[in-house]
């Protein structure tokens, strides 16, 4: 039987991801054949640089492909079947800056997590509404795969503000973290295991790791987490053929004490913010941040590497490699677009799934993926250590998407103090004092509550 073939479009066209997602992509065009990819983003020379070597790998690789790179939303998104969606609001210059402001008042600095992260949202809601709404003025039948960051904000930003769009979040942590979880184990791919998972997004927890025949594989990998973290056999060996920058090894390595607080599950990585935050600031550079690092690292790469295809005019020896970890983002096309029942883990409408948690958080979960959508499995009644962390942590991001939507400057405040990473109302009040001069552009304007006249 031949498959449809599909018409994608991808936002964010200049983001450093996206060469690694069309090579990605023709790597698995027998599983997912396509007629045509878009380019949308709202930087035109940005985007150009990526769309000319696309424009040339795909000339020599799958000539059969139409491409067409565009930053008018009408040209864009006309006519597609997916919209892939990794835009930047404010790109690396913002990013920086959410960095290095909680940084300045000794609270982490993370592009997702704590102040930074709830900064990265306010720009982030109105960006990827935007993509939603064009969606579905010019192909009202297409499904958004977002993958734009924060997840979990943008998640109840779209759940709240946009609730009969058909729009999937997903995150690669799991995918990049069960990765891992496989190669300790001596597994040909994570495929080969099935998971229990529950949790917000970058806060979650495995509570079952099984092979196909049923085997419980929690206890090895426990066993390795308990030592290591999740730094791989070959990485301790140093054999590893991954080149993996040292603030993620930091990371894997963390793990471990992740790990021990609650040593019947396996911890997502991005707990490390929460149950650590004074170690994370010791281990911050305030004037070199992860921001920093992926401008002079990935950013440059990328971009150069583009640069020179398009300078030569062909792409024969292109350095430009498949991001694995992106497959995920076929496997949930192919689930919608061919029925595939595929389980995985996705950012959904808690509805039941966890079942003593509020329903309409947004989770992330296993689901069932078909033509209609996601399909949450139960994962049960979570312990209440667990519990009382995540209700903290949805509470914040509940709050940030309504001082977004009303303009609220008390909430926002309320937001930064509710987010575990922060010690005291009076610092929450003036790193959001230095947020809001640094983020004027992009936020919508905050106003405070009037005083009760005494
Ligand atoms: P990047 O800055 O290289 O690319 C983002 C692109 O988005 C830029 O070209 C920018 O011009 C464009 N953009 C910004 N605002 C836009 C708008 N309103 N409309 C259209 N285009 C817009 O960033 P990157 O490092 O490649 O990351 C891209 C995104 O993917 C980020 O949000 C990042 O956090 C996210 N990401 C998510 C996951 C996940 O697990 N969900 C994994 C990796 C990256
Ligand atoms: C993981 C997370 C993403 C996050 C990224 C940051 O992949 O799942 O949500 O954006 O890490 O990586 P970077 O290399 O940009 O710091
Ligand atoms: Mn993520």
């Amino acid at each position: 039987m031949s498959l449809k073939k599909q018409s994608i479009v991808v936002a964010g066209g200049g983001s450093t991801f996206t060469p690694g997602i069309i090579m990605m992509l023709l790597e698995n065009l027998d599983k997912f054949p396509i007629r045509q990819i878009k380019f949308y983003d709202n930087d035109y020379d940005r985007q150009k640089q990526i769309a000319d070597a696309t424009e040339i790998i795909l000339k020599e690789r799958a000539p059969e492909i139409k491409f067409v790179a565009t930053t008018d939303p009408e040209e864009a998104f006309t006519d597609i079947d997916f919209v892939m969606a990794h835009i930047r609001v404010g790109k690396y210059a913002m990013r920086e800056k959410d960095e290095k402001i909680p940084l300045k008042y000794g609270v982490i600095g993370q592009e997702t997590c704590g102040p930074g992260g709830i900064a990265y949202g306010m720009r982030s809601i109105g960006g990827v509404l935007e993509l939603i709404d064009y969606m579905e003025e010019y192909s009202p039948d297409a499904w958004m795969l977002n993958y734009s960051n924060p997840a979990a904000i943008v998640a109840e930003a779209t759940r709240k503000l946009r609730p009969n769009s058909k729009i999937i979040n997903i995150c690669d942590m799991p995918v990049g973290i069960e990765h891992r979880m496989a190669e300790i184990l001596g597994l040909q791919s994570r495929k080969d295991m099935t998971v229990r998972y529950y949790g917000l997004n970058h806060f979650g927890w495995w509570t079952d790791i099984r092979d196909k025949d049923g085997n419980d594989l929690m206890p090895e990998i426990q066993k390795h987490v308990k030592q290591h973290g999740y730094v791989t056999p070959s990485e301790l060996e140093g054999s590893s053929s991954e080149d993996v920058e040292e603030s993620w090894m930091y990371t894997y390595g963390k793990a471990k004490e992740v790990y021990e607080l609650d040593p019947k599950t396996l911890p997502n990585t991005y707990l490390k913010y929460y149950f650590y935050p004074q170690d994370e600031v010791e281990h911050s550079n305030p004037e070199y941040t992860r921001a920093n690092e992926v401008m002079d690292h990935r950013e440059k790469n990328v971009f150069s590497e583009c640069n020179r295809i398009a300078n030569i005019k062909t792409a024969e020896d292109a350095q430009l490699v498949t991001d694995d970890h992106a497959s995920y983002i076929v496997d949930l096309a192919r689930a919608i677009a061919y029925n595939t029942k595929e389980r995985m883990l996705l950012i959904v409408p808690n509805k039941g799934s966890i079942v003593n948690f509020d329903p309409t958080a947004m989770v992330e979960v296993p689901c069932m993926v078909g033509s209609e959508g996601p399909e949450p499995l139960v994962m049960g009644e979570i312990p209440r250590f667990q519990k009382g962390l995540m209700e903290q942590q949805v509470a914040v991001e509940k709050l940030v998407v309504e001082a977004w939507e009303e303009g609220s400057y008390q909430k926002l405040w309320q937001a930064i103090i509710l987010s575990k990473t922060v010690p005291n109302a009076r610092v929450a009040k003036q790193i959001l004092d230095d947020l809001i001069e640094a983020n004027k552009e992009y936020w919508p304007e905050l106003k405070k509550e009037n005083q009760t006249e005494t």
